[in-house]
């Protein structure tokens, strides 16, 4: 699953499709996310806010509840698009939701509005991770 060659350009635009159907009109922070998921298959989401905002949902957190709801279940790579001026990385909830159907080496990637392109792995955005082998 890891030794996937992953479509970069491919997840990118979704994300950035994604991305512009971004529901923010409270923080007018626009996210956009897309999972590459081990059968191959691509899903995108955006951020979702509300009125009452603690309902608001992260880009990444609706890419992978697409993804699951399709019926996958391995993510392979990750690419977050965000109206900023440097990239952005995944909050901490969306790295505890991303590490459930990851691996530590799964590749992440962020993206500015600048181009500006950020690189990580799961395992660096959540080391120490807490998995079900402690449930
Ligand atoms: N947001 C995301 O979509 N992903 C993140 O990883 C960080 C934050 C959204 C949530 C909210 O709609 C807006 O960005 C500002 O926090």
């Amino acid at each position: 699953m890891s030794l996937q060659i992953v479509p970069w350009d491919r997840l990118f635009d979704a994300a950035a499709s994604a991305q512009r159907n971004a529901h923010a009109p409270y923080s007018h922070f626009l996210v956009g996310a897309a999972v590459l998921t081990d059968d191959g298959r691509i899903h995108a989401g955006c951020n979702v806010e509300n009125a009452s905002y603690g309902l608001s949902t992260c880009a990444e957190q609706n890419a992978i509840a697409g993804a699951v709801a399709e019926g996958a279940k391995r993510i392979a790579a990750l690419a977050i698009v965000a109206s900023t001026t440097a990239p952005c990385p995944p909050c901490g909830r969306c790295r505890q939701t991303a590490s459930e159907f990851a691996l530590p080496e799964t590749p992440v990637r962020s993206r500015a509005s600048t181009g500006e392109e950020a690189r990580y792995t799961v395992g660096e955005l959540l080391p120490h991770a807490f998995g079900p082998e402690f449930l």
